[in-house]
């Protein structure tokens, strides 16, 4: 196959979260199995800022925004450690803003009470994703498949039927739209239908309108296979509990829905190499050299370094969809039990101040870090002794697998992806080997230290069994070659190859 993805973050040049996870390890994942696989998304100043080489194309693309054409320069490069190249399209005025509040902001910049979203993300993702259909004829091969990724690119299956189909080297390509998060729509002012070139009339609830102009129901509606990163997940968003006002739709178009569970991508987050760590380490030496890295990272959150206390480790975009109220409302408890709690995150400013207050009233025993930072992401994972994921919901969810493979049993709810790549720890899993973690059903923080107090009863007073479920966490596989074999299925299935 013959795949181009695109995607607005990419591991390595610029990551929000786990979609940029995706972007980077599929393609990877589909070259390596013999596919030819190339990756496009914006230029922004944050992939200059991380330094990875990009070298000039020479190609300009003609890209139409309203009456206005567009000239806009394509860069290379590759991912890491691969030959699939990146192709990055350069608009200064949308992608490199110099705004120094603007950090990291791909979709959001900094304001005095908080995050807000770019004013123009309507207009630069209508710009990116017909940038990407003009790239086609200069990737090299002529693709088979683009797989568009959430709202951000949900136009290009729009594109690629209204305005190109009958364009020679466009008759047979089909789309493939992955939702990896449905709460995130991108839905604004139907004025913007000026910018797209698209016909007025397309503008209605069985196509493009849902409150706007709504990027993710346009990607659904016309991609010939709609697909989310975890079968639990796809079951979920057709009912109105997680559908987010789409539940109606996703009905309807259940026969081209599926759910593809997500990779983890080993290169990167693998014990035996993680340069990030104090002290690599494989199942047979787990137990020796993970206390290591639990003391290295008591230093590095500046909790009291002591190897008696459980550290229970969360790595998350602090927004509502990962359950940190649930954790900082357990927070208290969790501390009675003699644990420490560390978190690595970044998000809603009132979670920033709760958990800063958390920190303030127990500095020996809480450690938090708000901001992004890789290596620290790492530590936690090596470091921890249960790994906290209560999301109230979770499309797939790439943390719990990172945590299964560094041996530290994750602690989450039983929803989407959640649901199905962690077994739960009772007697009877536990009798047959095959628990990897500990899960509960109900959003409440009683539930979540309930879970986590048998889980310490295992850890102090079982230890034997505890040790075993990090044995059998640590051998899954949750490898990207598995979820690849199933994405080529499904392009193949709709190319007819
Ligand atoms: P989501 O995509 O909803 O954020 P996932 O679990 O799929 O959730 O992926 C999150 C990814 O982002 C993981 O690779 C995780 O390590 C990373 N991540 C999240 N927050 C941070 C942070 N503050 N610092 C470093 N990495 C982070
Ligand atoms: C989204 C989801 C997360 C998923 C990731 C990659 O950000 O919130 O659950 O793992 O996309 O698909």
């Amino acid at each position: 196959m013959r795949v181009l993805v695109a995607a607005s973050e990419v591991a390595g040049f610029a990551k929000t979260g786990g979609l940029a996870d995706v972007a980077g390890a599929l393609p990877a994942a589909l070259a390596r199995r013999g596919n030819l696989a190339a990756v496009v998304m914006p230029l922004y100043n944050a992939v200059r800022k991380t330094g990875v080489p990009i070298e000039r194309t020479g190609i300009v693309l003609p890209v139409p925004m309203g009456d206005r054409t567009l000239a806009c320069r394509v860069f290379r490069s590759r991912l890491p450690g691969t030959d699939v190249p990146v192709f990055l399209v350069e608009h200064a005025p949308y992608f490199e803003r110099d705004d120094a509040r603007a950090g990291r902001g791909l979709y959001q910049f900094q304001t005095d009470g908080g995050k807000a979203d770019y004013w123009d993300n309507g207009e630069r993702f209508v710009f990116f994703s017909r940038a990407v259909l003009e790239l086609v004829p200069h990737l090299g091969f002529p693709p088979d498949v683009i797989h568009a990724n959430d709202w951000q690119t949900g136009l290009v299956p729009v594109y690629l039927a209204e305005t190109y189909r009958n364009t020679p080297g466009y008759q047979r390509i089909r789309s493939v739209f992955t939702i990896h998060n449905i709460a995130y729509q991108g839905s604004f002012p139907r004025e913007l239908m000026n910018y797209t070139g698209l016909p007025g009339w397309l503008y209605n609830p069985g196509q493009l309108e849902h409150y706007g102009f709504n990027f993710l129901k346009s990607g659904i509606v016309y991609a010939d296979a709609v697909n989310t990163v975890s079968p639990t997940y796809a079951r979920e968003i057709q009912t109105g509990e997680f559908g987010c006002g789409l539940e109606g739709l996703l009905n309807n178009v259940h026969w081209k829905l599926s759910g593809i569970v997500n990779g983890c991508d080993y290169h990167d987050w693998n014990p035996e190499r993680d340069k990030h760590i104090a002290a690599k380490y494989t199942a047979d030496t787990v137990f020796d050299r993970k206390p290591l890295c639990k003391a290295d990272l008591q230093r590095r959150f500046s909790v009291k370094e002591d190897p008696a206390a459980p550290v229970l480790g969360v790595v998350a975009r602090l927004v509502a969809q990962k359950g940190i109220d649930l954790v900082i409302s357990a927070a208290q408890g969790f501390l009675d039990l003699g644990c420490q709690l560390i978190v690595l995150g970044d998000g809603d400013l009132h979670f920033h101040h709760q958990l800063q207050a958390l920190r303030d009233r127990n500095p020996e025993r809480v450690g938090v870090f708000l901001g992004f930072n890789e290596g620290l992401a790492h530590a936690v994972e090596a470091g921890s002794d249960l790994f906290l994921m209560p999301s109230k919901y979770e499309p797939c969810g790439l943390n719990q697998m990172y945590s299964l493979k560094y041996g530290t049993p994750p602690v989450v709810r039983t929803t989407g992806g959640l649901a199905d790549t962690v077994v739960n720890a009772t007697l009877e899993n536990l009798a047959d080997g095959r628990a990897t973690g500990f899960t509960f059903g109900d959003y409440t923080a009683h539930a979540l230290y309930e879970t986590v107090r048998w889980a310490l009863t295992l850890l102090r007073d079982r230890p034997l069994e505890f040790r075993q479920i990090v044995r059998t966490a640590m051998a899954q596989d949750w490898s990207w070659d598995r979820s690849a074999d199933v994405y080529e299925r499904l392009y193949r299935k709709i190319t007819g190859a």
